[in-house]
């Protein structure tokens, strides 16, 4: 059955500005109903995302519409064929594959533990764990991400889990805790990540910016970072407030946030959610070879529109 959406919402203003308290039940008591509990209820089993059937596909969009993720177990093993995961982002309708310095020609980024070079003073290429955060927190405004793809070609020999939760799950959380805590974390100036600066040259300029964002096309975006270490957070005694809750939320096992270990040929695909990974230990069979791809659009078919046409 086709719900009929107030019109109001298409726009601004809309479920998301903390103004429009309708909009928000509305969307809020929809997004909750039969929202799954089970990490295997966002699990879809595959063949080959290289050659995804339109049920696969189906079972795919259904769930990411519900949770902004969708988990694939396919039969690929560890086949390293970068193919397999951007064959999955053009089925969504994925464009602005985020190229950044340390990705590969295909502009994916392989996460390995790197001994040499200048990877392995970042953490994504360690074994260390990685606190929770949504991906490119540092990047300018025009560039933010909004769908993150992994890929599993190796796992390691030991640990290496994910954390998951859906970024509108901790955005109700907080709305249910204090409607002002959304407002002081869509201000402007909340999150600033200092510039990265390389031989005396500024290599990545500063960003500052809001936790919570409407994009234009009236979706929620997220950018958030646990970490405490070479970030800036406004002194606002609110947004403080607001941080300290969702950090208890992060660290409190809260039921809504989905934990596993991805095996071989498995591979997450999100409008980049809030996650994290667990510390992992290599041997010679298994070093962790993760394929992830970062966009600059969102899933199709994933939007507030569609999600609310079901
Ligand atoms: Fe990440």
């Amino acid at each position: 059955m086709l719900l009929v959406y107030p019109q109001s919402t298409l726009s601004r203003p809309n479920p998301f500005h903390p103004d429009d308290e309708d909009a928000y039940r509305y969307w809020r008591d929809r997004k909750l109903q039969d929202y799954p509990t089970d990490i295997g209820d966002l699990v879809v089993e595959l063949n080959d995302p290289r050659r995804l059937k339109p049920q696969e596909f189906d079972a795919l969009l259904a769930r990411c519409r519900k949770t902004n993720m969708t988990l694939y177990a396919s039969r690929t093993g560890t086949d390293p064929d970068p193919e397999i995961p951007l064959s999955l982002a053009r089925h969504f309708g994925l464009t602005g594959l985020d190229r950044n310095w340390l990705a590969d020609d295909t502009g994916l980024t392989s996460l390995t533990v790197r001994q040499n070079g200048v990877r392995r003073n970042y953490i994504p290429y360690t074994n260390r764990a990685i606190q929770w955060h949504t991906d490119g927190y540092y990047n300018p405004a025009n560039r933010q991400i909004q769908a993150l793809l992994l890929h599993v070609v190796q796992r390691a020999a030991q640990g290496g889990e994910n954390a998951l939760l859906d970024h509108e799950i901790a955005y109700i959380l907080l709305r249910e805790q204090n409607p002002d805590y959304i407002r002081a974390l869509m201000a402007p100036d909340v999150l600033t990540i200092p510039a990265r600066i390389e031989a005396g040259h500024v290599a990545r300029p500063e960003e500052t910016g809001p936790v919570f964002r409407i994009t234009p096309e009236g979706n929620l975006h997220m950018r958030y970072t646990i970490r405490v270490n070479n970030v800036i957070w406004t002194d606002d005694p609110l947004a403080r407030q607001a941080l300290d809750a969702l950090q208890a939320i992060l660290q409190n096992d809260s039921p809504w946030i989905f934990r596993g270990l991805l095996e071989l040929g498995m591979g997450l695909v999100s409008n980049n959610v809030l996650h994290d990974r667990a510390a992992f230990t290599d041997d010679a069979q298994h070093k962790r070879h993760y394929y992830r791809g970062r966009y600059t659009t969102r899933l199709a078919g994933t939007g507030l529109q569609e999600t609310l046409a079901r």
